[in-house]
């Protein structure tokens, strides 16, 4: 792999490159992560799923950026049509966590509102003796036959939902400065059908808070991103850009309403292999 920015050009170890950088939670959360593959022309998907973009190179990245954290959290479609697994780093990212002090390996976290799961998904089906199950975080109103199907699988966790819409509660800073602003306001427009039904970003990362997560890492997909972004809370993004156009109906990063306002961004490493680019960036508050 190689390091293209900042310069001068040099080969990196990828377990020495993303586990290294600081990341200080902001107050009162974790540091929140994202990483996502693209094409050239913006796709995350190719026939529904990610694979068709990926390279060995991508792989690499994509376990040295899971080494960075203590929780994964992802979207319950992206777990659908990524056939998704328990995490298992592989022997060199179990040293670099145990390096940088983290346990040896990452929960993962499970957002969904509909707990619409098969049970042969391998994250479900493939729990070997010690592995902790899956975390399901999922709203108050979430289906209770579905929740206790789950029970012996993994762990459900009801979130309660925002006092106020999560597109407002976004903007917002003091309690009082919302209520005197609400008050000036028209109506908002209601919320996305799936975000009405669970929590907010800042009750799922409380609950992963709590559970002593530092640094949690969004895999995506886009749906998920756009709830985070939405409440500004995405401090990280690890982006690889595939050599290829893909065409096709594929969302972006970020699926959703449009964003109050733009994300800046500040690129911190730019890598390259095979074509392939790498890119770290955080976000500019
Ligand atoms: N290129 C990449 O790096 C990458 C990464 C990840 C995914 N993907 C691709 O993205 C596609 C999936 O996109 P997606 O947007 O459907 O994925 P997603 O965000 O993983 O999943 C959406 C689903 O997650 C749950 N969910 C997410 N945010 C929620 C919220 N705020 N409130 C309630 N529920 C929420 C809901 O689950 P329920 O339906 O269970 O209620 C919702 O239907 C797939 O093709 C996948 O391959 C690509």
């Amino acid at each position: 792999m190689r390091k293209l920015l900042p310069g001068p050009a040099a080969e990196v170890d990828l377990l020495d490159v993303y586990p290294a950088a600081a990341r200080t939670p902001p107050a009162g959360r974790p540091w929140v992560m994202v990483n996502m593959i693209a094409s050239a022309d913006g796709a995350v998907a190719v026939g529904g799923a990610s694979r068709g973009l990926g390279s060995p190179a991508d792989q690499a990245v994509f376990q040295a950026v899971r080494a960075c954290a203590d929780w994964i959290l992802v979207g319950a479609g992206t777990v659908r049509a990524e056939r998704y697994r328990l995490p298992r780093p592989s022997a060199a990212a179990l040293e670099a966590r145990r390096q940088a002090g983290r346990s040896d390996r990452p929960g993962l976290a499970v957002v969904s509102a509909g707990l619409d799961f098969d049970p042969g998904l391998p994250m479900l089906a493939d729990q070997r003796p010690g592995e902790a199950r899956p975390l399901i975080l999922t709203g108050p109103d979430a289906p209770r036959d579905r929740a206790e199907h789950l029970a012996g699988t993994a762990e459900v966790v009801r979130l309660e939902p925002p006092a106020i819409p999560l597109a407002e509660a976004a903007r917002i800073g003091s309690p009082a400065a919302t209520l005197g602003e609400l008050g000036r306001m028209e109506p908002p427009a209601a919320p996305p059908a799936e975000t009405a039904r669970i929590g907010s970003p800042a009750a799922a990362l409380g609950e992963l808070g709590r559970r002593g997560a530092k640094v949690v890492l969004s895999e995506g997909g886009p749906t998920l991103n756009a709830w985070l972004a939405d409440a500004g809370m995405i401090d990280e993004l690890c982006l690889s850009i595939a050599p290829l156009l893909a065409g096709g109906p594929s969302p972006r990063l970020i699926h959703g309403a449009a964003l109050a306002g733009p994300l800046t961004l500040e690129l911190a490493h730019l890598l390259e292999e095979d074509g392939m680019l790498f890119a770290r960036y955080l976000a500019l508050r």
